[in-house]
């Protein structure tokens, strides 16, 4: 038979109440009372019955954080951000998979609201479907969209500056001399593609090349799929001299593609991806990269969403990271390392 609160206010001396007070931690009890009580916990080994708790104080103490794809690095990264802080402030971290799945991210995104979490993490997979989390801000749950945004959802969005980085891995692949560079990106109803591809077109129209529709190939969000459509661009005629990946996933398959083609990189192909990865620094070709500050931006998510818990009003923020470029040996130059400018929105 588990303790009750009763049990321990009987041990301490003092009515159901009180020893509430001390549990809950609220309301006034004197320093002699409270110790009395805190004994009486640690005598019977009480564990507060959170359930009930939530019901009291409206709050499980629990957030809610939706990835599209708990397998992906980058996702694993991110929610280790988000769970530090909230762990840091009292909150423990429900984490929950889409598989860029939009109807499983309504589905779940519900059955979070009715576990009365206390606020909710999203990282959409569409930037057009809004309906389920419109209904999450009509309810008052704080939200926060993190690495995407959605059209219409006025909500903290913490993201990076995916144009600007894009923009500057193209260019740079245009400046050693690569005339048609290719790309590969997936689900583009997600803004980090959008953005990412806009950037790719930008600076290939500011090198003087012309966008060729017919290097751009789009694909499912698996590295079976980016090699599988990386194949075909590599072997086709007339193929890309040079590759730009709109994130890791693409960047696996593209690499088994233009190994299984018995091509090298980067002398027959230059690469540059978005997104670093622990071992992009340790296999040759060592991978020049866009990097996201991924913890930092689960780290700022956490914040932010934290801050609506307690109230904070205001407008929504959209706060927008610094990638880095980080220059090794896959797109043929130097090494070296540089950031995109701040573009805080
Ligand atoms: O690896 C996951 C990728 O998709 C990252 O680039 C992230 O920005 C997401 O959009």
């Amino acid at each position: 038979m588990s303790v009750t609160l009763k049990d321990v206010a009987k041990r301490a001396g003092v009515s159901a109440a009180t020893a509430s007070r001390v549990v809950g931690n609220y309301g006034y009890v004197s320093e002699e009372t409270r110790q009395r009580v805190l004994a009486a916990v640690q005598e019977l080994n009480y564990r507060p019955n959170v359930v009930a708790r939530s019901m009291v104080t409206k709050s499980t103490r629990t957030i809610g954080m939706v990835v599209t794809d708990i397998t992906n690095p980058f996702f694993a990264q991110l929610a280790r951000g988000v769970e530090k802080v909230s762990w840091e402030h009292g909150y423990t971290l429900i984490l929950a998979n889409t598989d860029e799945d939009i109807h499983h991210e309504q589905a779940i995104v519900q059955v979070l609201q009715d576990k009365q979490v206390d606020g909710l993490v999203v990282v959409p997979a569409s930037s057009t479907e809004s309906s389920h989390l419109l209904a999450v801000v009509d309810q008052n749950i704080p939200l926060v969209l993190a690495d995407r945004l959605v059209n219409g959802c006025s909500v903290d969005v913490v993201m990076v500056n995916n144009e600007e980085g894009a923009y500057e891995a193209v260019c740079h692949l245009a400046s050693l001399g690569h005339k048609r560079i290719g790309m590969i990106l997936d689900n583009l109803d997600i803004s980090t593609n959008q953005e990412r591809l806009e950037g790719y077109r930008k600076a290939i129209r500011d090198s003087g090349l012309e966008v060729d529709d017919h290097l751009v190939r789009s694909c499912q969000f698996t590295h079976q799929s980016a090699y599988a459509i990386a194949s075909e661009l590599v072997r086709q005629n007339n193929p890309p001299d040079a590759l730009f990946t709109a994130n890791n996933f693409m960047t696996i398959g593209a690499i088994h593609a233009i190994q299984e083609a018995g091509l090298r990189i980067p002398e027959d192909i230059a690469l540059v991806g978005f997104d670093d990865l622990d071992w992009n620094s340790l296999y040759p070709p060592q991978l020049t990269v866009v990097a996201q500050p991924v913890r930092e931006m689960g780290r700022i998510a956490a914040q932010r969403l934290l801050a609506r818990i307690a109230e904070e009003s205001g407008p929504p923020q959209q706060i927008r990271l610094n990638t880095e470029f980080i220059i090794r040996q896959s797109c043929g130059a130097q090494a070296q390392i540089s950031n995109t400018s701040d573009h805080s929105e």
